[in-house]
């Protein structure tokens, strides 16, 4: 046995080094990812994105804790610590991610699809998105507390995708209630998450396969399901889709960043890499129609299109 895991212990609590009130921004990034109730992870994550944003480089005193040594202050904001690796604990790793009883999670193949032209389909359609809104704020602040050692950028980009995510849930949770439902009333599956799991020891895989494959189909999807949602009259989902799908390109174009960065930095090549990790992690091959629009914003050349559009 060596010695106990020092770092183990900073989460929600401190570390010799951490500034005695206030853990990292990535430690609480877990706290967040680990918290059950969906309207406290909302607000968390908000409030993350809103601290870490008043909190620019260079470091100002409202963002920089003084050094333990006594001597300069830290070289990049404390809040941002971005080195220190995290661990779990074995009760944090049973209780990943945090989230409330309902809804049921069941096979994929198990969750019914309903027509969106009765109130009851409608809210079964809206609830199956507010979901996957909900996984979506556990896969940003995944990314926020898991990875070690990347660039400042790439905590922030993932705090304000967690921080939208958050609004998109709130959103639709809240169009979900006006119709008299919530959270947790229909069955859902965990194919998000799961995807989080399979690649949580591999960051390349992460950036591949969750937002730039997983989340990009939703670029696919939301404006056929606009179109239904127009037709069945919902006008308040379609704005609502509206903006969740301008955020989704950002996000999108956020996952495609940072995997041709660390391609780059590994000498990899993101083109034949991408067909061997789908195939490797065994994630959906996505089919057309694509939203090509959506997904050139996001930052999808020419060669990966058709790759896409080639699929067989
Ligand atoms: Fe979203
Ligand atoms: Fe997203």
């Amino acid at each position: 046995m060596g010695q106990p895991d020092v770092r183990a212990a900073t989460i929600g609590g401190m570390s010799p080094q951490s500034h005695p009130q206030r853990p990292s921004i990535r430690q609480r990034a877990l706290e967040a990812l680990l918290e059950p109730d969906p309207a406290r992870k909302a607000a968390q994550a908000r409030a993350l994105f809103e601290e870490a944003s008043a909190c620019q480089a260079p470091p100002t005193a409202a963002c920089t804790a003084p050094h333990p040594s006594g001597g300069d202050a830290w070289s990049e904001p404390r809040l941002l610590e971005v080195v220190e690796a995290l661990t779990l604990s074995e009760a944090q790793q049973a209780a990943m991610p945090g989230r409330p009883a309902l809804p049921r999670l069941v096979p994929a193949k198990d969750v019914p699809s309903r027509s969106p032209f009765t109130q009851e389909g409608r809210a079964a359609l809206l609830h199956a998105i507010c979901h996957i809104e909900f996984n979506a704020i556990n896969l940003a602040l995944d990314a926020v507390w898991r990875f070690a050692g990347m660039p400042e950028a790439f905590y922030r980009d993932w705090l304000r995708v967690a921080a939208e995510e958050a609004l998109h849930f709130s959103l639709l949770r809240e169009h979900l209630r006006s119709l008299g439902h919530d959270y947790g009333d229909f069955d859902a599956h965990d194919g998000l998450w799961s995807m989080c799991e399979k690649t949580r020891h591999d960051i390349v895989a992460r950036m591949a396969l969750v937002p730039r494959t997983l989340e990009a189909r939703g670029l696919d999807a939301t404006p056929l399901i606009q179109d239904k949602l127009t037709r069945a009259g919902d006008l308040r989902a379609v704005e609502i889709l509206d903006v969740i799908l301008r955020d989704e390109v950002g996000h999108v174009a956020i996952g495609n960043r940072w995997f041709h960065h660390l391609c780059e930095a590994r000498g990899l090549d993101a083109v034949t890499l991408y067909p061997q990790l789908v195939r490797e992690f065994e994630a959906p091959r996505l089919r057309p129609p694509f939203n090509e629009a959506a997904r050139k914003a996001a930052g999808f050349t020419d060669q990966e299109m058709a790759f896409l559009l080639g699929a067989d």
